[in-house]
């Protein structure tokens, strides 16, 4: 006889697991104008990694140095403790709960 109790679906797994920084739980952040939940405790271009915005090609050609040098990864932001609005790398900025990305870096496409 088959068995006809729903079983559960197992979780979807995360994007980039084993890559992002620890973390617990998500914040909510706002991409131009789109709400997204994403993991706390990671720099803004893993984020914008996380939620596919960075093009493969760039990401692997090393367009990205990912360490303050290239200056490819700068984009704007309202800062949700302040109201500021600032620009800054990428990834050398935490994410935080409430951060509005204003305008993305320059090779970054919204998904
Ligand atoms: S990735 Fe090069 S400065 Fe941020």
């Amino acid at each position: 006889m088959p068995d006809l109790v729903p079983q559960p679906e197992s979780p979807r797994p995360e994007p980039l697991e084993g890559v992002l920084e620890p973390w617990t739980k998500k914040v909510t952040i706002l991409v131009c104008w789109t709400r997204q939940l994403v993991p706390e405790n990671q720099d803004m271009i893993r984020i914008l990694q996380y939620l596919g915005c960075l093009d493969v090609l760039g990401f692997y050609s090393g367009h990205y140095c990912w360490n303050a040098t290239c200056n490819n990864c700068i984009f704007t932001f309202r800062d949700p403790r302040t109201g500021e609005v600032k620009t800054q790398r990428s990834c050398q900025t935490r994410v935080q709960d409430g951060l509005e990305i204003v305008h993305l870096p320059k090779d970054v496409h919204r998904k």
